[in-house]
């Protein structure tokens, strides 16, 4: 499996972007988060919290959510949102002897080691309780990344690959079967336009965009505004709840 979350400068990327990030990342799909609260209260982990995107979607969909996040900018605007967070990495966390019905990755769990998280995952869930990695998948139909693609390697190389592709869904399944977890996939598949100046806010609040060079950054954004030109984006987010109940 691509170890992601070894690359340290990506994954502590976000907070420098902390407000853009909560203004332009899309929410998941409700249909996504409705399906995942089973009771009214459900005893929520929130981890790599991150703004707290998720962690608000669950809590108004009636879960009572805890928030770990390693980057105090990112949680200082979930908490401004009413979020309770605690911050730290989740390997650092504590949990004492605090257990939840419900553990959610959002977009979060390549940012771990993920064997020891399913194995402090699987200490941690209540009898009957679930883990959960949600991820928007959004991938541009007009243009594409491939009409994109030459003005990328010019800046990213190989870092400019889709982070969940088919392939790693494959390899993280595998890896979540072999920690003794039952997965179930549900996805919610939306079509959806930005305005080119959108496309370009919310791909720059990626891992791979953020680590630029500032001047690099500006270059490339100018390029790929040129390049999109004013019709901006067509684009689908086939959303996903990656859903494992420890066997
Ligand atoms: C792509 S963001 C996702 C944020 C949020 N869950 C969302 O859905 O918008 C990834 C988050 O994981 C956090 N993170 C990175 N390394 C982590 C670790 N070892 N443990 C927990 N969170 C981590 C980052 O600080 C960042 O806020």
């Amino acid at each position: 499996m691509e170890e992601l979350h070894a690359d340290r400068r990506r994954a502590e990327s976000f907070g420098a972007a902390s407000d853009d990030y909560d203004r332009y990342r899309p929410r998941y799909p409700r249909a996504l988060i409705a399906d995942l609260i089973t009771a009214a209260g459900l005893a929520t982990l929130d981890v790599g919290a991150g703004t707290g995107i998720a962690s608000v979607q669950l809590i108004r969909a009636g879960a009572t959510v805890l928030a770990v996040e390693p980057d105090s900018r990112m949680a200082g605007v979930a908490a401004g949102k009413g979020v309770t967070v605690e911050i730290a990495t989740f390997e650092d966390w504590q949990p004492g002897s605090r257990t939840f019905d419900l553990v959610v990755f959002a977009q979060s769990f390549h940012w771990v080691q993920p064997r020891p998280a399913l194995a402090k995952v699987r200490g941690i869930l209540n009898p009957g309780g679930r883990l959960a990695l949600l991820s928007n998948r959004i991938v541009p139909k007009a243009p594409t990344w491939a009409d994109l693609d030459d003005i990328y390697s010019d800046y990213l190389g190989d870092e400019r690959s889709s982070i969940v592709d088919a392939t790693r869904l494959a390899e993280v399944t595998a890896l979540i079967e072999d920690g003794g977890f039952t997965v179930d996939n549900r996805n919610v598949v939306e079509q959806l336009h930005y305005t080119t100046e959108d496309w370009l806010n919310l791909v720059f609040t990626y891992s791979n965009h953020l680590t630029l060079p500032a001047a690099a950054r500006d270059e490339l954004r100018g390029r790929l505004a040129e390049r999109i030109g004013p019709h901006g984006v067509d684009a689908v987010n086939d959303a996903l709840a990656v859903i494992c109940t420890p066997g």
